[in-house]
């Protein structure tokens, strides 16, 4: 799990006047809004006696309370009244939690899970259609896996699958027909095209399946974001008909996913087509969560050196070597077997930009600890070079 990105904690409507706890990277933090709406989140443990600010309320001074002694936070993580001390009494030094930058696109909570200053973070993933409410309609569903999220972001980018775990988007006996055209890498994102041959596509009370014959060639555009651990499938029905799934799958903990899925469709843009959205959405997912929360090992190796892989494995290689430059040369990965020895006894948190921004400071808990950087170049870039080399 990678610190330093955002990523999605809530569906913005889940959060109204009360306190949420989010859980992310296998902390837990509290979302709240304030009296002018804005969201904000903050660490869920009370630096008082640890209690679970989400369990409190949020109060006039835009603030969420404590449960336990009531003490009050600001949505910059700052004490600005302790019950006991009275009106007006003093606040300690140290008391103070993390804050995290928080912002609401399509839909949900996004919040930054690190001390980077605002320009050293990498963005959002776009997605005009959403916003293009005239040509577009969004569904939202989620989807919970018993996986790592580096697994189940791989999943949703590779084509080869796709032929054996969904009869809806391919026959086994032309897999050797799908294939990748393009593919592109940025410092923390890849964008790729490739050709399948599915069955005609299923839904829109039968009437789809009168605008794609069997196996017509279809064009498929996989892309991943770092951000948010987001993949994007633009699936080109056919020359007017387009599909997009936003997915952006959030680290609940090591050993869980919560994917937040917005599909946005051009064709049928009518509320009685939703339901069988949704309903044909989900189905995909259960059949790559068949297979994918059965993998071995649970997590994705570190190496290529222990799988094989072949050409049409060549985008789940980018993202692996994106994946790669920022735990080996910039250091962002959780050592989460560091802080095995401490369960139960000691709290770590995430740290927040105020940290990096105020080295003075002094805080109640430590931060997570990360796996140094190698600083080692991060090898050969082509999965297939070296499976096959
Ligand atoms: S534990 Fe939070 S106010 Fe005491
Ligand atoms: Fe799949």
């Amino acid at each position: 799990m990678l610190v330093n990105l955002w990523y999605v904690a809530e569906w913005s409507d889940k959060v109204k006047d009360k306190p949420v706890r989010a859980k992310l990277l296998g902390q837990n933090f509290v979302l709240f809004r304030d009296s002018q709406g804005k969201a904000h989140c903050l660490s869920d443990v009370c630096i008082h006696r640890g209690g679970a600010l989400s369990g409190g309320w949020t109060t006039e001074r835009d603030c969420v309370a404590c449960p336990y002694h009531g003490w009050e936070f600001d949505p910059e993580g700052k004490v600005q009244f302790i019950p006991s001390r009275g009106e007006g009494g003093d606040v300690p030094e140290r008391a103070r939690i993390d804050a995290y930058p928080t912002e609401e696109r399509y839909g949900m909570i996004w919040v930054f899970m690190g001390d980077l200053d605002e320009a050293d973070r990498y963005p959002i993933p776009p997605f005009p259609e959403y916003e293009d409410r005239a040509n577009w309609r969004p569904i939202y569903t989620e989807f919970s896996w018993n996986a790592e999220v580096n697994r189940v972001v791989e999943n949703g980018i590779d084509i080869a699958h796709t032929s054996f775990v969904h009869p809806g988007f391919g026959y086994r006996e032309m897999a050797d027909k799908n294939h990748i055209t393009k593919m592109e890498r940025t410092e923390y994102s890849g964008t790729s095209s490739c050709v399948l041959y599915p069955p005609p596509l299923e839904g829109g009370m039968g009437l789809n399946k009168f605008f794609r014959k069997d196996k017509a060639e279809t064009h498929v555009h996989p892309s991943f974001y770092l951000p948010g651990h987001t993949v994007r499938l633009h699936i080109q029905v056919n020359s007017w008909m387009s599909m997009i799934i936003f997915d952006c799958n959030t680290p609940i903990d090591e050993h869980t996913t919560r994917s937040f899925v917005v599909q946005v469709r051009n064709f049928f843009k009518w509320g009685m087509f939703d339901g069988g959205s949704v309903k044909r959405t989900l189905k995909v997912f259960q059949e790559d969560a068949d297979i994918v929360e059965a993998l071995s090992p649970h997590y994705l190796p570190e190496s290529l050196e222990s799988e094989v892989s072949v050409e049409q494995d060549k985008f789940m290689g980018a993202w692996r070597k994106v994946r790669k430059v920022h735990v080996e040369e910039k250091g962002w990965k959780i050592d989460h077997k560091a802080m095995q020895p401490y369960e139960g006894e000691k709290i770590f948190t995430i740290p927040s930009p105020a940290r990096r921004r105020n080295p003075e400071l002094r805080w109640a808990l430590e931060t997570v600890p990360l796996v140094p950087a190698t600083n080692a170049p991060s090898g050969p870039d082509n999965l297939v070079s070296i499976s096959e080399g």
